[in-house]
């Protein structure tokens, strides 16, 4: 034993061979945290006095390699400043130098995911041999950072620099196919051949038959690559780059820059470089965002876990009533993650367009390479189409998915439950409709509960299970396992009215209306709000959701909560709605719609909608841009504010990621509660008190003001 420390150790194995292997004790998977970095620099001590050792192997002994560095360290390591960032970087960077520069060869046999700062350690080895069940890559991006322990240096000088910026720009997770392809590992071998092989490799460079030296030298120089070549890759990547990641991600740009600056230099000088890049992102409010959202949905992930661990049974038959947009989008993900799944409608009509959709995400995936045909059939087979209950005795779970009218609701699942057994799951995926109203007419409305599902149901990935006052901790038990059988991310909330994605997005089209109405232009609202980061701004969303369904939804909210949602003039979407423009679905909404060439429908201008507003608002007047983000985004916050007192939702950092994961809110603000805490409480509730004239929705609780009073914050 050469070393042996709690997270790895080291042993001779045989002919000067020593075998690291990391385990870290009481965890699934290898982080790099601070304890893996401690015991690799001592094991690094007991190597480098190591009298005998003539090459080492790297592997692991868990199923992954390393996932990446223990982002929770993150946090509390940012928020000492830079200097504790660079400290930080700083241990593992000279860690992997010695590793780099042990006087024998090294290799590492890549056997599950190797992420961040696990590739990381891969690329200061000599050789690097992958499983073809593994995946590599370079994350750091996604969080609004760059590799800080070498990544930029050693990946560019081993792949070239468009694979490295192609990796670190995306953050993408790579195969062995492409990794191999792009020259990062040497060889790909089965899972079973993989020690083998890899201890074949380190044998032969002992051997002097494989220049590992060579390797070194590349990696520790600057970078070889004609100058002007160089120059225009980095140059036309920058703009690339930036274009695709927006204003708001400022972490690709700054990836490829660092590499373009180390270039010139030598190993240590290059990490330099990329240690002030990292340090300098680790400080914008992006990273510190990102990192808290990371952990945010790790929380999730694990409350959703403990959901599932108390359901009596995980679903493996389910059915979905109504076979429209949303039945054939759940039938087409229930069938894709294998549950069989029936899909019942009350016309065959209905039964085709479901099936068609589900075709035609299949057959998507079948042109774009990502499906095999055989794979596609197996899929369709898993949706059992029907008009009648036939069978519905056998299945787990039923999602009812027919047209939003509480009484046709009450109906169906009344009828449902008579033909299903006395332990079968009913979940509505009503968008309005009070769970508790729905309940009533049912024999066990214990066994009954929200599954409110987003459209598209394949591409959004939030689920709010939506407990109603009868609910049993059974029901959500089973259906937020379902969800995550579903690939999902269920988040689970009370039942009120509009639940609480809608219940807080409906105050938000309210401040739009007031802003129409007081003469704002709604293009102009659209570019700003799409410049703070929204995918889409007001007005284009409402067409995308559609103007009937927006119209018929504010009633429900405006029933819900008269003082604050009841309309005081004709809104907008009202307005568009009652002269026959339904959105996108008409072709005719705020915007005009046309379809392009691939008859995707793009958005053009029309002076058709601003001749319908006009009898109706003010006069044209220019507001700011903040003034334009506060009159809308205040009215939201403070709904998720009150939806977070009232318990509708059990914490900030769930409501926060139902709004990014059911609304696509902006990721790089981190959610609606982080962004009133980088605001400041205090100076949330001044700026909500600046426009209190325009009604109630803008009126802070007593609750908030309290917490602002106190200097207190969300997180
Ligand atoms: N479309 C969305 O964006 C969206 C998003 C979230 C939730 N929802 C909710 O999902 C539900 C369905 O919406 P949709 O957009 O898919 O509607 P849709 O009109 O596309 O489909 C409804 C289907 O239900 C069928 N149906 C009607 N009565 C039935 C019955 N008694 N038994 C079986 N089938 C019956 C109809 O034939 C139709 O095929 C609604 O409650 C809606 O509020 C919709």
């Amino acid at each position: 034993m050469i070393f042996s420390g709690s997270a790895l150790r080291i042993e001779m194995v045989e002919d000067g061979i020593a075998h690291l292997q990391l385990d870290m004790p009481g965890e699934s998977v290898n982080k790099l945290n601070l304890q893996l970095s401690g015991d690799l620099t001592q094991a690094l001590t007991a190597l480098e006095k190591a009298p005998a050792v003539r090459g080492l192997l790297i592997t692991s002994a868990k199923s992954v390699f390393i996932v990446g560095a223990d982002v929770m360290e993150f946090g509390p390591v940012f928020a000492q400043g830079e200097a504790a960032v660079s400290h930080h970087l700083q241990a593992n960077n000279l860690n992997f130098n010695r590793l780099e520069d042990l006087p024998f060869p090294t290799v590492v046999a890549i056997n599950g995911y190797a992420l961040g700062g696990g590739l990381e350690l891969c690329l200061a080895c000599d050789f690097r041999l992958m499983s073809s069940t593994a995946k590599i890559g370079l994350p750091e991006s996604k969080l609004g950072l760059i590799p800080g322990w070498g990544g930029t240096v050693r990946l560019s000088r081993l792949a070239g620099i468009d694979t490295a910026i192609e990796w670190i720009a995306s953050g993408a997770e790579q195969g062995p196919e492409q990794a191999l392809k792009c020259g990062v590992v040497d060889g790909v071998l089965s899972p079973e051949a993989l020690f083998a092989g890899a201890m074949e490799v380190l044998k032969r460079a002992i051997a002097g038959k494989l220049p590992f030296e060579e390797r070194r030298l590349q990696k520790k120089s600057p970078l070889r690559h004609n100058d002007m070549e160089g120059l225009l890759a980095f140059e036309s990547a920058k703009m690339f780059v930036g274009a695709q990641a927006g204003r708001n991600y400022p972490a690709p740009v700054t990836a490829v820059k660092a590499m373009q600056e180390g270039a010139k230099f030598g190993r240590e000088e290059a990490q330099q470089v990329e240690t002030r890049s990292f340090v300098q992102l680790a400080q914008t409010s992006a990273a510190r965002n990102l990192v808290g959202l990371f952990v945010s949905d790790q929380f999730i992930g694990k409350k959703a876990k403990q959901w599932e661990k108390q359901a009596d049974k995980i679903v493996s038959r389910a059915a979905v009533l109504g076979a429209g947009i949303m039945g054939g989008g759940i039938a087409y993900q229930s069938a894709s993650k294998a549950v069989p799944i029936k899909m019942k409608d009350i016309n065959q009509k209905g039964i085709d367009q479901g099936l068609a959709e589900a075709s035609k995400l299949l057959t998507k995936r079948v042109e774009s390479g990502k499906m095999k045909v055989t794979e596609m059939a197996a899929i369709l087979t898993r949706i059992e189409p029907t008009l009648s209950y036939d069978g519905f005795g056998e299945v787990d779970l039923v999602v009812e998915a027919v047209v939003e009218n509480a009484k046709v609701k009450q109906s169906v699942l009344a009828d449902v439950e008579s033909e299903v057994c006395s332990g079968t799951i009913l979940c509505s995926n009503t968008s309005t409709i009070s769970i508790d109203v729905l309940a009533e007419g049912l024999q066990r409305p214990e066994n009954f509960c929200g599954m409110h599902f987003f459209n598209p149901v394949h591409a959004m990935p939030l689920v709010e299970v939506i407990r109603g006052t009868k609910t049993s901790d059974l029901a959500v038990a089973r259906t937020v396992a379902y969800a995550n059988t579903l690939g999902k991310k269920a988040i689970v909330v009370r039942n009120c009215p509009g639940f609480l994605v809608n219940r807080v997005l409906f105050p938000y089209f309210a401040g739009f209306s007031m802003l129409l109405r007081d003469g704002a232009d709604f293009q102009q609202i659209d570019k700003v709000m799409e410049r703070w980061g929204w995918p889409m701004g007001p007005a284009y969303l409402l067409d995308v959701v559609g103007l009937d369904t927006a119209v018929h939804a504010q009633a429900v909210m405006a029933q819900g909560y008269p003082d604050r949602m009841s309309n005081t003039f004709k809104p907008a979407p009202d307005i568009l709605f009652e002269a026959g423009r339904l959105g996108q679905k008409n072709n005719q909404g705020f915007y005009n719609y046309e379809s392009d060439k691939k008859g995707k429908p793009g958005k053009v201008s029309t002076p058709d909608s601003y001749q319908l507003l006009q009898p109706h608002v003010a006069a044209k007047k220019d507001f700011t841009d903040e003034e334009i983000i506060a009159r809308l985004m205040v009215p939201m916050a403070l709904e998720l504010v009150r939806c977070y007192e009232e318990s509708i939702v059990a914490t900030p950092a769930e409501a926060d990621m139902a709004l990014v994961y059911g609304l696509g809110f902006p990721p790089f603000r981190g959610g609606v509660f982080r962004w009133i805490d980088e605001q400041g409480l205090a100076n949330f509730v001044a700026l909500a008190k600046r426009f209190e004239g325009l009604g109630s929705l803008y009126r802070s609780t007593p609750a908030l003001q309290q917490l602002a009073a106190d200097g207190k914050s969300y997180y």
